[in-house]
Parts: C-alpha cells; structure tokens; sequence
C-alpha cells in the first residue's frame, strides 16, 4: 500500500567551510551594532532583532561583506534547483539584520511579507546539551492532507497518531556556520532559547526582479525598480 507525497517545501541550508574564520568578527560587529542600536522596542522575552531596531541594512556594511557574497552565491543555487532561469531575473537584497538571542527569549510566528526569499545565518549557537538553543520552526499553514479543516486542530484529540502525512511543523536545529534559505512567505518562528549562551544569527531578505526589456514577465515579477518613477508631488 504505497502512499505518495508531493508538493515538497524547499528548505536550502549548507555549511560554510570557512565559517570559523569569520565567526570573531562577526560576533564583534553584531555586538557593536546592538549596542548602537535604537533603544530596546520589543519585550524582553523576544530576541533582540535588528529590524526593529533601526539596524536592517546590514548589506552595505563592509563588516558583513563575506556573508553577503555567500547569501548570493547559494541564493543562486536555490533558485536553479527550483528550476529559475537566473538570466531572466534580478536579485536584490532588500533588508538584512542581526539577531540576538539571551536566555530565554523567542521571535514569534510570522512571515517575511515584503520578500521573496529569506536566509539566515547562524554565527554562534549555543553547545548542545540539556538545553535547547532554539529551533527554527516552520508551519505547515497548506495542511494538504488535512481532509476536513481544522481536524489536526489542537483542541481536538480527532488525529491522535502524528507522523510525516499529518505534521503541522518542521523544527531545525541552529548550527553554527549554517546558512539556510526557505521561500520568504512561509510562516516561521524561533523557539526559546533554553541555554545560558547567547545565539547570534543574520537573517536576509531577498527580492526577485524581472530585468530589464522582459516586459512579458511583468504581469507576474515585479519591473526592475530603475524603470520605477517615484511620484515628484506629494499625491
Ligand atoms: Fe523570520
């Protein structure tokens, strides 16, 4: 009795071979950028990220160059393997900023509604041990094989048995010098981290284009931005 699955969600991630070489000064430029940043807008219960916090273009930042080579160069492959043809596309870094994770604070479920691609780097996890550093944590808001909606709801005991057919989530565990690429519209979150280390990571948003003179791809990419005219009057 086979049972097929299709439809796969398409989660990249490689490990940086030269990850350690860079770990100092990117722990260092993370810190520096923390502590420089506006002052503290979220509770204290959830990581301190960089975006909202006045510290999202991390991109431009010669710091971080290393890492914005890879984010491109893997951001590549991801698309080939989902079958894009890169010569009829631009890609753009849209926003990129730093997360710093202490005891026991977690990032909420959410989306990266104004990105096409997001990336996050893990530059320092906390050892594994008893403790959990925090997971990475994906949805699975589709619920193909949910046959009646809402039946793998928790307030009900009705799907009893959990297994791949029927999982509402996927956890991933961080690791350092790990880069990892999923489609920016999934909705995602990061677990409590258990330890008492800190776990630094870079997170990435990216934006595909149509390039210039693919006018029959506009109807569904967006037109390159240097076509774009920003209105000269207030509106
Ligand atoms: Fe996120």
């Amino acid at each position: 009795m086979p049972i097929e699955t299709c439809f796969p969600l398409a989660i990249y991630y490689e490990d940086l071979p030269d990850a350690s070489q860079h770990q100092q000064g990117l722990i260092d430029a993370v810190l520096q950028l923390e502590q420089a940043g506006a002052e503290r807008r979220n509770y204290p219960e959830m990581a301190w990220t960089g975006d909202l916090h006045g510290v999202e273009q991390i991109h431009t930042n010669p710091k971080f160059a290393w890492i914005v080579e890879q984010v491109e160069r893997h951001t590549a492959i991801y698309l080939l393997e989902l079958g894009v043809d890169l010569t009829k596309v631009d890609l753009y870094i849209q926003r990129a900023w730093p997360i710093v994770s202490r005891t026991e604070q977690e990032i909420g479920a959410h989306c990266h509604n104004t990105a096409h691609i997001s990336a996050v780097y893990y530059i320092q996890v906390p050892a594994e041990g008893t403790y959990d550093p925090g997971r990475l944590v994906f949805f699975n808001d589709a619920r193909v094989n949910e046959v009646s909606p809402g039946l793998g709801s928790e307030n009900t005991d009705i799907v009893d048995a959990d297994n791949y057919l029927n999982q509402l989530h996927a956890a991933y565990l961080p690791v350092e010098g790990r880069l990892l690429m999923f489609p920016a519209k999934q909705r995602h979150a990061v677990t409590m981290n258990e330890t008492d280390e800190l776990r630094l990571s870079l997170s990435f948003d990216i934006v595909l284009t149509a390039t210039a003179n693919a006018a029959g791809a506009y109807e569904f990419l967006t037109p390159p931005p240097s076509q774009w005219q920003k209105f000269r009057s207030g509106g």
